[in-house]
């Protein structure tokens, strides 16, 4: 049968090392998973505990198309606890994860051919859904000394009509700060560049509290989702914040898309808001992780990398290593036992001499991990 070129999108790298874990697993040996980009923790007790009682009494039927009223109240109120920022319920909508809310972004804001810049290296599924929707991702090849982050002077020479950002970012994890960002914002506005934040990692920080461009700008989209800091990724539930003359547009586009978010996943999403101290103790794990790692690689011997602020990876230049990324990934998980990412999912260009480290899972093996590394680190040289 025929198909589209538009269809035509590159794969998810990791879940090709995914893959390649789970056979030697299955062929009997013990792999320590440093490429997942998820927490090893189950959504918080108390979620559990909620959908399990609802589903006793309630058909659990299509929701609203923006989500649950109690929901988008809710998280409005995060937005006073965590920012200090007054927002209206109205302007959150509920999606099915912050994939789902980027597709319902890149539709309402961009026709076929526009120009959408995102910063290199990234989260891989921005250019692929934009690639499905018949809009051009641009590659912005973000340097070191802004700590792999976009710039405003980056834009000067680029016809653009959208930008992604994600602060802290996937793979580096390092964060924009408030002048950072504004810096962003006020550069798209001068441009009529809709910008767009990804803020999933939020709630993950270590050293500093992460920004939301709603502290900034009303004139922005902003996306979130449960699946990271509320330990939820399977259960597909996220957001999106957009300007109040957005909202009817985003609600005909989503009930048309998608229906609704799970309605079982945002009961659970709810009562996860109000778990807190488990979910403190998830971050407490991560940054017990985060110091693990950062004196472990170097010891190992992966020295190049900017320690994260955020999220739960560590993003290595290996190209004194390897000019081969996927190649190395491979004999990392063939000799050491170890599965990591290979960079060409996060930066087509530069990503052959890059890997990504993930510690989103238990110390012992994030222990166990850094000591299996420097054994094939000594072993190699
Ligand atoms: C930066 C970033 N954005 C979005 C996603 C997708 O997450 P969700 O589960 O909310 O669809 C991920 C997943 O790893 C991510 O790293």
């Amino acid at each position: 049968m025929r198909n589209s070129r538009r269809g035509q999108v590159d794969p998810f790298i990791v879940m090709d090392v995914m893959e390649a874990a789970r056979r030697a697993e299955e062929g009997g040996r013990h792999i320590i998973h440093m490429e997942v980009g998820q927490p090893g923790t189950p959504a918080p007790q108390g979620a559990r505990e909620a959908l399990a009682r609802v589903m006793e009494d309630e058909p659990l039927g299509y929701s609203v198309a923006l989500g649950l009223p109690a929901l988008r109240q809710r998280i409005a109120r995060l937005y006073g606890e965590w920012y200090d920022v007054d927002l209206d319920p109205g302007r959150v909508i509920v999606t099915s994860g912050s994939s789902g809310a980027f597709v319902l972004a890149f539709t309402a804001l961009f026709d076929a051919g526009d120009r959408v810049g995102i910063g290199e290296p990234g989260y891989p599924s921005y250019r692929q859904i934009l690639r499905a929707l018949d809009v051009e991702p641009v590659g912005i090849a973000a340097g070191a000394d802004h700590r792999l982050q976009p710039v405003p002077g980056d834009l000067e020479n680029l016809d653009l009509q959208g930008l992604m950002v994600a602060s802290p970012a996937n793979p580096s994890g390092t964060m924009l700060d408030r002048s950072a960002l504004s810096a962003l914002t006020d550069a798209c506005a001068a441009r009529d560049i809709a910008f767009i934040s990804d803020e999933i990692y939020h709630g993950i920080e270590y050293e500093a509290k992460a920004v939301t461009a709603l502290e900034i700008t009303d004139d922005a989209y902003v996306i979130n989702s449960f699946s990271k800091y509320f330990s939820m990724t399977g259960w597909r539930v996220g957001w999106m914040v957009v300007p109040d003359s957005h909202v009817r547009l985003i609600e005909r586009l989503a009930q048309n898309l998608f229906i609704c978010a799970s309605h079982a996943g945002q009961v659970a999403a709810l009562a996860a808001m109000e778990c807190e101290a488990e979910l403190q103790d998830n971050l407490a794990v991560y940054k017990a992780n985060r110091a693990l790692m950062l004196d472990g690689l170097r010891d190992a011997g992966f020295e190049r990398f900017a320690p994260p602020d955020g999220a739960f990876y560590v993003y290595a230049d290996v190209s004194d290593l390897t000019d081969d990324s996927r190649a190395f990934a491979a004999e990392i998980l063939e000799k050491a036992g170890v599965a990591v990412t290979p960079g060409l999912d996060f930066d087509p260009h530069r990503g052959h001499g890059t890997i990504r480290f993930s510690y989103a899972r238990s110390t012992g093996d994030i222990r166990e991990g850094l000591a299996r590394l420097k054994r094939f680190m000594q072993a190699r040289r």
